[in-house]
């Protein structure tokens, strides 16, 4: 019997690509940048199963060009460059990668707080263009992040890893989410629930965001949403650029609405170099590396393989977004 057709739109860990290619007939993109979308289809035309990465959008009228398609493995726990709706119409099942990562995307959060509060870049920077003449008494101060609020938006799994770091710090926790957690969830994670975003922005010294992007989120925080933080605030996004309005962002680092910012997503990746944000001294723009640690690339390599190979075989993956699509 002839195995089934692959193709795995980038090089990921070689653990995983063994056990792919163990079963299928593999095909895989070694460049350094993703296909483009017309390759990407053209190279997936015969593919049962299709590996993703967030790079690759894969909207209704892809889905509808790759007839023999049973399952898509996306690496990563956000989803939003998949048409959903139209991947279970399809009967596709999509595959995610929740759990593994949330906890080196929380130390990421932490870090960019703690580094944009403590002008950390802006510091090393100093020292490194020779600015560094003598111990200052004025020198480059920042914000305490020990004992200040910290205001969650979004308390799902990484949100709430976010809030078991913060207690560390002795923060004060607040958090706004769509599902409010169980008292017993808030006891333990020690957050208070505010039901209303504005209130979470007016009272929190340190924001994080930490939702999904969806057609609620996009844009969720933008020049209103600013004005109402505290100049001493710093706002820190690991989740997706669109969710902020990065306009708004900009004008409130400038003016000094707020005191410095932390992202590792921009609406359009890689952020152009000629982007104003890019300007500013006060906001630290990592290349979305929010999950890169050589362990959990790994771990997030290896569910896509056993969600693609189980899709492959017509079962449901073991983290699967759209499971109502194998009734299909
Ligand atoms: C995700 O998984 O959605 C991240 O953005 C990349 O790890």
């Amino acid at each position: 019997m002839s195995k089934p057709k692959v193709f795995v739109s980038r090089l990921i860990a070689q653990e995983a690509l063994d056990k792919i290619a163990a079963v299928t007939e593999m095909e895989v993109w070694l460049e350094e940048l993703p296909p483009s979308y017309e390759v990407l289809l053209e190279k997936a035309k015969d593919a049962e199963g299709l590996v993703t990465l967030l790079t690759d959008k894969v909207d209704a009228a892809a889905i509808n060009r790759l007839p023999k398609l049973k399952v898509i493995s996306n690496m990563a726990v956000g989803y939003d460059n998949i048409d959903i709706n139209a991947a279970t119409e399809s009967g596709v099942v999509v595959g995610y990668t929740p759990g593994v990562l949330t906890e080196t995307t929380a130390d990421l959060a932490f870090a960019l707080m703690i580094a944009a509060a403590r002008r950390i870049v802006e510091a090393d920077n100093y020292t490194r263009h020779g600015k560094w003449k003598t111990w200052g008494p004025m020198t480059l101060q920042g914000q305490d992040m020990h004992h200040a609020t910290l205001g969650i938006i979004g308390l799902g799994r990484i949100g709430a890893a976010v809030a078991r770091r913060a207690r560390g710090f002795d923060m004060k926790i607040l958090y706004f989410s769509r599902n409010r957690r169980s008292p017993e969830e808030e006891m333990e994670l020690g957050v208070e629930y505010v039901s209303k975003v504005s209130e979470l922005l007016s009272r929190s010294d340190f924001i994080s965001i930490n939702v999904p992007l969806t057609s609620e989120t996009k844009y969720m925080i933008g020049e209103a949403e600013f004005a109402l933080m505290k100049s001493s605030a710093v706002f820190v996004n690991t989740s997706r650029g669109a969710v902020v309005d990065q306009k708004a962002l900009y004008k409130a680092l400038k003016s000094g609405q707020i005191f410095a910012a932390g992202i590792d997503v921009t609406e359009t990746e890689p952020i152009p170099l000629d982007d104003p944000l890019l300007s500013l001294p006060n906001i630290i723009i990592p290349p979305h590396i929010g999950s890169s640690s050589f362990a959990t690339r790994t771990k997030m390599a290896m569910m896509v393989a056993e969600n693609l190979l189980a899709g492959l075989r017509g079962e449901l993956p073991p983290d699967c977004v759209n499971p109502e699509a194998l009734k299909k």
